[in-house]
């Protein structure tokens, strides 16, 4: 297949010109996406682009209408800055986060790797994002026209034992803005984190936010969002079946 334009041109330059710092590449495209949905002509422009790129291919997944099967993987945009340009893009649903209940720098730089021969980058990143509640404000004035999923992690400074509440925090400041919620337990970023997909502690952290989910949703007279965990491919263990019934 003949390499397209972005591969030939747009990449290069971009990373050219940004000394080949894969995470200043990625700032530089998230804030020129963010700045075309900021104004009320950008925002209105993008919805017509997208309603000539979206590829149409509805499914419906837990009850959710996804308008298709691709969506913006968790980490692309984790404090939802760019949700007109994702739209625009053709994407049918962006899984923005991960974030935490606190505001968090991440891990120090470099931290974003670009593997050239594999086509692939390497994430270090360590949940960097600007908390919750900034998202939350964010989410309350989008209208992206397309499902959200939020990932949820654990602020680095919580300690393990009382990571339930760090995650409930969260839970409770975006919940009314999830089409589905993402549990993150599976970052290699956030010492501890994996623990939490022992068979008991990630029994306690599911039930405890699926049930969260279902009297926030019934205090606010909606249906409660499904609650996901992404696990590893690479873990030896799996969700215990009561974790499984519990999301
Ligand atoms: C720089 C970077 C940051 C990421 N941040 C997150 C994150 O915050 N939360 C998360 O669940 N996944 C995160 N991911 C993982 C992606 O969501 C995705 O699973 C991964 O890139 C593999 O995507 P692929 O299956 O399309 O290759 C990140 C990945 C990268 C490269």
């Amino acid at each position: 297949m003949r390499p397209s334009v972005f591969d030939r041109l747009v990449r290069p330059t971009l990373y050219q010109t940004h000394g080949g710092d894969a995470e200043r590449v990625h700032e530089r495209t998230l804030a020129l996406l963010a700045g075309a949905g900021r104004t009320a002509a950008g925002a209105q422009a993008l919805e017509q682009v997208r309603r000539r790129t979206l590829v149409p291919d509805p499914v419906r997944v837990f009850g959710i209408d996804f308008p298709n099967r691709v969506g913006l993987a968790a980490g692309m945009d984790k404090n939802g800055r760019a949700l007109p340009a994702w739209g625009a893009l053709g994407f049918g649903h962006v899984e923005v986060g991960t974030v935490t209940a606190r505001p968090q720098p991440g891990n120090d730089r470099p931290r974003m790797f670009a593997l050239d021969a594999s086509d692939g980058v390497l994430n270090r990143m360590g949940f960097n994002n600007e908390g919750a509640d900034a998202l939350a404000r964010r989410l309350q004035q989008a209208r992206p026209g397309y499902p959200i999923g939020i990932s949820l992690g654990k602020s680095k400074v919580t300690p393990l034992a009382q990571a339930t509440e760090d995650y409930l925090t969260s839970l409770r400041q975006l919940h009314r803005y999830a089409d589905y919620v993402a549990i993150n337990v599976s970052s290699p970023n956030t010492p501890g984190l994996r623990s939490l997909q022992d068979g008991a502690a990630l029994d306690e952290l599911l039930q405890a936010l699926v049930g969260q989910t279902r009297s926030l949703a019934a205090a606010g007279g909606r249906a409660p969002s499904p609650c996901w965990s992404r696990w590893p491919p690479t873990s030896p263990t799996r969700p215990s079946p009561s974790c499984s019934r519990s999301a």
